[in-house]
């Protein structure tokens, strides 16, 4: 089918369904929701035979959903309704949810049901649910619905004759989550924080200054008095509950004199509140971004950075825990990321937050490419990168550095840099790109499209992709490096390594990739065209699309030509 994803962001949601679509053999283009007027020339141009909504802000327009089939995403159970459908399932405390697809009609929300899931919802912040079960029970509604297109004698259900457990709720307000420091207990604060965690965040205040809160943990051992701020790592805060404390790992200062109304960038706690922290001791606890343990002989660094972004700061605790692991004595050693993000590459918040963000980018080029040199140059045993979550931009070559590389079935790839302002990219990608693709590396760099794992180990971009979900993913993955570590083949895997490892380096030493890569990163970071900085800006401050980029709007491109045989769906 020729299929118009009608969205407001390519986000992780929309980029899902278009890897799935695609591998279905639809034909796919991508619209942004601009304003009607956008639309409905995307609609006459693509003359789509459905158009799917995965993320709008903003109904469709009448003109469209009357003439041609429109499905809605919409994240809650069937009868469920408005703009902030996970918040309130946090905020409420639901143990089950789920994701409705809705035929658009003129009330929102409130079309026929073509197809619905139900999930647990676990203890996490909005954004993690909507990126693991939301977006799975999205595809599996999309899939199933396209099956009911398809059977004549289908017609999906009018919310009236089946209205479900759901209710039409308002948008939540700041004041419906508001934290009572003196009076909520340790999980009341975290079911706040987590029903705004990513957008918009949870809004407090701290020695005067309003801030948003992101990225909350319970702290099992910590207390003190409720409200007050009792430890920080390094990263983030340890506040006290009534009944305990959590930790807050990222803020976002509001602030009339920053530049837009979403204003202020999500940093680091501890860097958002410097010197109000004096005094405050510094403590580990319960909260860990790097940990590290060991099964059957397997050594495995889990990494979960919030929205897997690196800065310099997280590359050189990563490469650190990378060497410490080292010392141990075990044959195999697995990169395993975070749960919802594997790694999204340089820390762009944090670098845009630098009164010199060129130096900023600079130093944090270097440190990913320390660490990624690194573990390329680990010989004295097998390594992996185990993928359970997307990974995008510098962010899918450092999992390129492990010998081999492994991915859950529904985890995302962006290999590419160019979307943020035509970044030539380091990691190291030109050694590592190729010998894994080969030809097929000049299309992967510059259609700047993502890639499903299964389409990646088609390209032999990673080595496989396995597992009916993620946990059971990592339960495979925990097998298979074991298995490894028994391999009787082990040895010799290892010889062929550093024989390979020798021989690359005898014809082209790794250094000079560096070299030649960072060369061109400096013409990005400090040369004439500002690119990078504008894209940079845009991404980090959300500023709204104004158009949908080519490479994703097959209708706009030179030589589109809308297909006459073919009648639209209504
Ligand atoms: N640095 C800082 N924050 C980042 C980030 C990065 N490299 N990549 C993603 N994020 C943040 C986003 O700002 C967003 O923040 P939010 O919590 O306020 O929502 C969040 O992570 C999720 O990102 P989003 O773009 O909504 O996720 P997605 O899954 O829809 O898209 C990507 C994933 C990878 C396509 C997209 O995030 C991206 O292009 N990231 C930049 C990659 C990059 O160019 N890195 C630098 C070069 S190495």
């Amino acid at each position: 089918m020729r299929i118009l994803l009608l969205t407001h962001a390519f986000n992780s949601l929309t980029q899902r369904l278009y890897v799935e679509l695609l591998r279905c053999g639809h034909v796919l283009s991508v619209e942004f929701d601009v304003n009607d007027a956008v639309t409905e020339e995307a609609v006459a141009l693509f003359r789509p035979q459905l158009v799917i909504a995965p993320f709008l802000k903003r109904a469709i327009p009448e003109s469209v959903w009357r003439n041609t089939l429109c499905w809605i995403v919409h994240p809650g159970p069937r009868g469920d309704r408005g703009p902030s459908a996970l918040d309130w399932a946090i905020l409420d405390g639901e143990t089950h949810w789920g994701v409705t697809l809705l035929q658009a009609e003129a009330e929102m929300d409130a079309g026929p049901v073509w197809a619905t899931r139900e999930f647990p919802l676990r203890a996490a912040a909005k954004g993690s649910l909507y990126r693991r079960e939301v977006t799975d029970a999205a595809v599996a509604c999309v899939l199933e619905a396209l099956e009911r297109l398809a059977d004549p004698g289908f017609r999906p259900e009018p919310l009236a004759e089946n209205p479900g457990r759901g209710r039409l709720r308002p948008a939540m307000r700041q004041a419906d989550r508001t934290i009572d420091w003196s009076r909520d207990d340790t999980a009341s604060v975290l079911r706040k924080i987590r029903s705004a965690d990513g957008v918009p965040g949870l809004r407090d205040r701290i020695e005067g200054r309003e801030l948003y809160l992101y990225d909350a943990h319970p702290e099992g051992t910590l207390t003190g008095t409720p409200g007050g701020m009792i430890a920080h790592d390094g990263h983030a805060i340890c506040r006290a509950t009534l009944d305990g404390a959590v930790w807050i790992g990222h803020m976002r200062e509001r602030g009339e004199d920053l530049p837009h109304d979403l204003a202020g960038l999500k940093l680091p706690a501890v860097q958002v509140l410097g010197d109000v922290l004096r005094g405050v001791p510094e403590r580990s606890g319960d909260r860990r971004e790097i940990r590290y343990e060991e099964v059957d002989g397997v050594g495995w660094l889990y990494f979960d950075f919030y929205n897997g972004a690196m800065s310099s700061e997280r590359c050189r605790r990563l490469l650190a825990a990378w060497r410490e692991a080292l010392r141990r004595d075990t044959r195999v050693l697995v990169l395993a990321g975070g749960g919802d993000f594997w790694s999204n590459g340089l820390h762009l918040h944090v670098i845009e937050s630098n009164a010199d963000p060129a130096e900023a980018s600079w130093d944090n080029i270097q440190a990913m490419d320390d660490l990624c040199e690194t573990i390329i140059e680990t010989r004295d045993r097998l390594t992996v990168a185990a993928m359970s979550g997307n990974a995008g931009a510098g962010g899918v070559f450092l999992a390129l550095a492990a010998d081999l590389v492994w991915a859950a079935p529904g985890v995302v790839l962006n290999p590419h840099y160019k979307n943020m302002g035509n970044l030539y990219g380091s990691e190291y990608w030109t050694y590592l790109l190729p010998r894994r693709v080969g030809d097929q590396t000049g299309d992967i760099m510059a259609n700047r499209l993502p890639l499903g794992a299964p389409e990646a180990r088609a390209a032999g971009l990673i080595d496989d992709c396995f597992g009916a979900d993620r946990d059971d993913f990592l339960h495979q993955a925990q097998e298979r490096a074991a298995a490894l570590v028994q391999d009787p083949d082990y040895a010799a895997r290892l010889a062929d390594k550093r024989a390979r490892r020798e021989r690359d380096e005898r014809e082209r030493p790794l250094a000079r990739y560096r070299e030649d890569e960072l060369s061109h990163m400096q013409l990005n970071f400090y040369g004439f065209d500002p690119s990078y900085h504008v894209a940079r800006y845009n991404f980090v401050y959300r500023v709204a699309h104004s158009r949908t980029p080519l490479h994703l709007a097959l209708h706009r491109r030179k030589g589109w030509r809308p297909p006459d045989d073919e009648v639209a769906v209504s």
